[in-house]
């Protein structure tokens, strides 16, 4: 798997690929992420990337020529993802990152400035794609985000697979608590079954922990989730009981 990231700030994104699991993978070969200076796509005397918006208005947009010329270089597979990352995309989730993990090689495409001429979007992407609802002054830290989630979904990046299995979002619902020592810790008690030794008590705490979780803070994710006869089971306990507090 491998990704390429177009950016006119490569700096930006040269460390954080640099430490931790990222750098683990890539060291594994299990991933390659490729940072490009859109600027060595440009051809112009100054390898300038942005000009002054048709129709007049503040700000720089950056033009299509550089875009279209890097993708084109870059672009491997005929099954390679392309994006570009804008506050206007799809909102990117845990399932989307699952897919993507799946590509051979994804290019991300960074943003900047007041936007990115309209015929990248039209006719060189896959799709836009944003991180939340808020405006970041370019796609940077989008991107680190994206390979950082999809990179979790390619085998053998995590070191257990079961992390990721049990991660927040895998099966739709909000992570349990975890706990270490101390096992008390200024009057705080950690839950009592989580030294009884019984696997399957401690699997169906943790089930039941993670659907009180998910219905307190996010209800939303709840609704879209298909549960399984046990979980609408435990469900309706918490609903029934409310939320105890626990540690008992
Ligand atoms: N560029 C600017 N804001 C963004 C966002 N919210 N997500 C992705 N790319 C962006």
């Amino acid at each position: 798997m491998r990704f390429d990231i177009i950016t006119i700030f490569p700096e930006l994104l040269s460390s954080v690929f640099s430490a931790g699991v990222i750098k683990k993978a890539i060291e594994k070969g299990l991933l390659e992420v490729r940072v490009h200076n859109l600027r060595d796509f440009a051809h112009n005397k100054h390898r300038q990337v942005d000009d002054r918006p048709y129709g007049g208005g503040e700000g720089m947009v950056i033009k299509p020529d550089p875009i279209f010329e890097a993708v084109e270089k870059i672009k491997v597979f005929p099954e390679t993802a392309v994006y570009l990352l804008s506050p206007q995309g799809k909102k990117f989730d845990s399932l989307i990152a699952r897919e993507l993990a799946k590509k051979p090689q994804i290019i991300l495409i960074c943003g900047r400035y007041e936007g990115v001429d309209e015929r990248v979007a039209q006719h060189l992407v896959d799709g836009e794609l944003s991180i939340g609802d808020y405006v970041l002054t370019g796609g940077e830290p989008a991107a680190w985000v994206i390979v950082e989630a999809v990179a979790r979904f390619i085998p053998g990046v995590v070191g257990k697979p079961q992390s990721v299995v049990h991660d927040s979002f895998f099966d739709g619902l909000l992570d349990y608590p975890h706990y270490t020592r101390p096992r008390e810790f200024r009057g705080m008690k950690v839950p009592s079954i989580l030294f009884s030794g019984d696997h399957e008590k401690i699997l169906k705490w943790r089930k039941r922990k993670a659907l009180e979780k998910t219905w307190r803070l996010r209800p939303d994710i709840l609704k879209k989730k298909q549960l399984s006869l046990e979980e609408k089971r435990l469900l309706d306990d918490i609903i029934k009981e409310g939320i105890k507090n626990e540690p008992d």
